[in-house]
């Protein structure tokens, strides 16, 4: 039976947290930022001073998370960076680190919780892997797009008002090597499901895709 889920994956900069968010308050579903699993485990390795390509560091990192802190590291913004987001790439292509983080996930789309502890009515995961590994039961797929050179303007932005001092080339072929190393590893690779509403969020506003994605819920799309 297909469960009460909504997974959205893509690439960086599509679009897939905002989508999330949204979503979550309008459905009362229970959001997860997957991402943040991997980028958790990259930090607390370069805080180590540890290579994050090291595999059994690496483990050991994923497998320390308690539950509670699992939850919460989708609100640090300490790993909100290109760095994390490089030494979270690394990492995710890791397979044992990628199954330690598994059950997790699993758990938390079948038994979705408010982080004030509320029960939801359903699980929204965002991350690259979730129709395809994590919840290919779940009963919405949506696989976001859009062109690099966009992404990269996107993510340009948000950097520059944080106060951080970059050059939109290096934003570009940051992006392009992390959309590479996602999309060509050999477990879970970045791919759309085959069942998946795949939306270019190029040209779209977050109320247009917001709007497109509950369009396809409701079996419009
Ligand atoms: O979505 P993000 O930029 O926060 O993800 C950081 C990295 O984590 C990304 O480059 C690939 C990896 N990732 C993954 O392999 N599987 C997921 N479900 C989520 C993220």
């Amino acid at each position: 039976m297909k469960m009460n889920i909504i997974a959205i994956d893509g690439s960086s900069a599509t679009g897939k947290g905002t989508l999330g968010a949204k979503l979550s308050k309008e459905l009362d579903f229970a959001y997860l930022d997957t991402g943040a699993l991997y980028r958790g485990t990259g930090y607390a390795l370069l805080q180590a001073g540890k290579d994050p390509s090291d595999e059994s560091a690496a483990v050991a990192v994923a497998k320390s998370f308690p539950t509670e802190k699992m939850l919460q590291l989708q609100n640090e913004s300490a790993i909100r960076n290109e760095t994390i987001g490089k030494a979270a790439s690394i990492v995710s292509a890791i397979p044992s680190v990628r199954e330690a983080l598994f059950q997790f996930q699993r758990r938390f789309a079948e038994h979705p919780v408010h982080p004030d502890g509320t029960p939801a009515k359903g699980a929204i995961l965002d991350g690259r892997d979730i129709g395809t590994v994590i919840c290919p039961d779940a009963k919405w797929k949506i696989f976001l797009t859009a062109r690099a050179e966009i992404r990269a303007q996107r993510r340009y932005k948000e950097l520059q008002l944080k106060g951080n001092c970059v050059i939109y080339e290096t934003v570009l072929s940051d992006i392009l090597s992390r959309d590479k190393r996602d999309s060509e590893r050999a477990t879970a690779p970045l791919k759309p499901a085959d069942d998946a509403f795949i939306l270019d969020t190029s040209d779209l506003t977050p109320t247009d895709v917001y709007t497109r994605v509950i369009r396809f819920m409701n079996g419009v799309e």
